[in-house]
């Protein structure tokens, strides 16, 4: 018997759970039955998470006398636009889904963020189900209610709250990612750890090197872990006001970067991983925190396969990108400041501050270390 964890999203009538289970995948057409569901279902995945494990999907599915429509998308970043999720739409239209029908959707954040807002304007809304199948996605992205799409001007700049029916978690999917794609998803863990959880953060500390290799026990804890850490925030704050603020934490620099790489340099949680370094060397730099915090989040930082180097871009350069960031409002910068491990703090941070302490900064040549 694997072990079954539960995490409650408490959102008044739209609170759902999140099921984490080892082989969860094989069941889905029992788990879509006990939803209710019994007509058509719309399967909306990428063609590499297709080739592992749509067939089987799908199959498991039909046992259970319910129609699969799958829906089929381009892998990556570049197809999260307007275009795919028509796309998306015209096949809802073309098999004639109801209100009632429900999507599924089967992938990364890509998918999941689309699938999501597909399902949010078809007729007004359908119900989905999210079946994330990165490490981003099942500890981050698949949690939250956020949906949406890039546009050239912006990043994520279209979109709606609209939360899944439920979150089903199989981390034996895990399994096929590509390295790089897990150790990007362990900067958002290592985040949660630092912004409200000291033990957790000890937890992974003691288990980096056997979450790195996946060892099966030690990953379904540390993704229901972070789950519960963002369902605990965003149920406390569901549309982004000031507490949702501290899931930020890494992300001032780190959107800067990835920005600043064209989105090519890095992949988001790369980019966080220096993040969350470099912000907590401006928190120290600032009097917030002491040098041992600063170390301490290097040295998991860097078990966890990630870089804490800051790349060689001008402070005026960084500086700038960061106020691009939609999260900026009335031209001041808002960071996150780690005043120990597991306590954060909310603050503004002065143009000026910032160039003294990146005038201080040893830099390196960008592209990952
Ligand atoms: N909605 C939110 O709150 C939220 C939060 C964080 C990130 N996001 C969004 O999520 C996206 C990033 O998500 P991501 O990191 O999951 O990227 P992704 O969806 O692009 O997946 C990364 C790669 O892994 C492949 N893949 C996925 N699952 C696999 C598996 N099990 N085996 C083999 N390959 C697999 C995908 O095809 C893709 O090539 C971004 O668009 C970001 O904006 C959204
Ligand atoms: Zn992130």
């Amino acid at each position: 018997m694997t072990a079954i964890f539960t995490v409650p999203v408490v959102l008044a009538e739209r609170s759902y759970e999140i099921i984490i289970q080892a082989g969860l995948l094989e069941g889905l057409g029992r788990k879509l039955k006990n939803q209710g569901v019994s007509g058509k279902v719309g399967i909306v995945t990428d063609r590499h998470v297709a080739r592992h494990y749509l067939k089987d999907c799908l199959e498991a599915i039909k046992r259970h006398g319910i129609n699969p429509v799958p829906i089929i998308l381009t892998p990556g970043e570049r197809s999260k636009t307007l275009k795919t999720v028509e796309h998306i739409l015209d096949v809802l239209a073309r098999h004639r889904f109801e209100r009632s029908s429900m999507l599924l959707a089967l992938g990364g954040g890509v998918v999941g963020d689309m699938a999501g807002f597909a399902a949010s304007i078809y007729q007004r809304g359908i119900p989905y189900i999210q079946v994330p199948t990165t490490l981003v996605a099942q500890v981050d992205s698949s949690v939250g209610g956020k949906t949406g799409i890039d546009h050239r001007l912006g990043k994520n700049l279209i979109g709606s709250f609209y939360q899944p029916r439920a979150v089903w978690v199989d981390p034996l999917a895990l399994h096929t990612l590509p390295n790089r794609e897990l150790v990007a998803g362990f900067a958002e863990v290592i985040k949660y750890g630092i912004i409200v959880d000291k033990s957790f953060f000890a937890y992974l500390q003691r288990h980096m090197s056997e979450l790195r290799k996946q060892v099966p026990g030690i990953v379904a804890t540390v993704v229901k872990r972070s789950c519960e850490i963002k369902a605990e925030v965003v149920a406390a704050d569901e549309r982004e006001s000031d507490r949702r603020r501290i899931l930020n934490y890494g992300h001032t620099i780190g959107h800067a970067l990835e920005a600043l790489g064209g989105y090519k340099s890095f992949v988001h949680g790369e980019a966080v991983g220096i993040g969350l370094v470099q912000e907590a060397e401006l928190a120290y730099f600032q009097g917030i925190c002491s040098r041992r915090v600063v170390e301490e989040i290097r040295r998991i930082v860097k078990e966890a396969g990630l870089s804490d180097r800051m790349p060689q871009w001008t402070s005026q350069r960084i500086w700038k990108a960061m106020l691009h960031d939609k999260k900026v409002s009335g031209g001041r910068i808002i960071g996150v400041w780690p005043e120990r491990i597991g306590q954060v703090r909310i603050g503004p941070i002065e143009k000026r501050v910032f160039e003294q302490w990146h005038s201080a900064l040893r830099v390196f040549p960008h592209g990952h270390a």
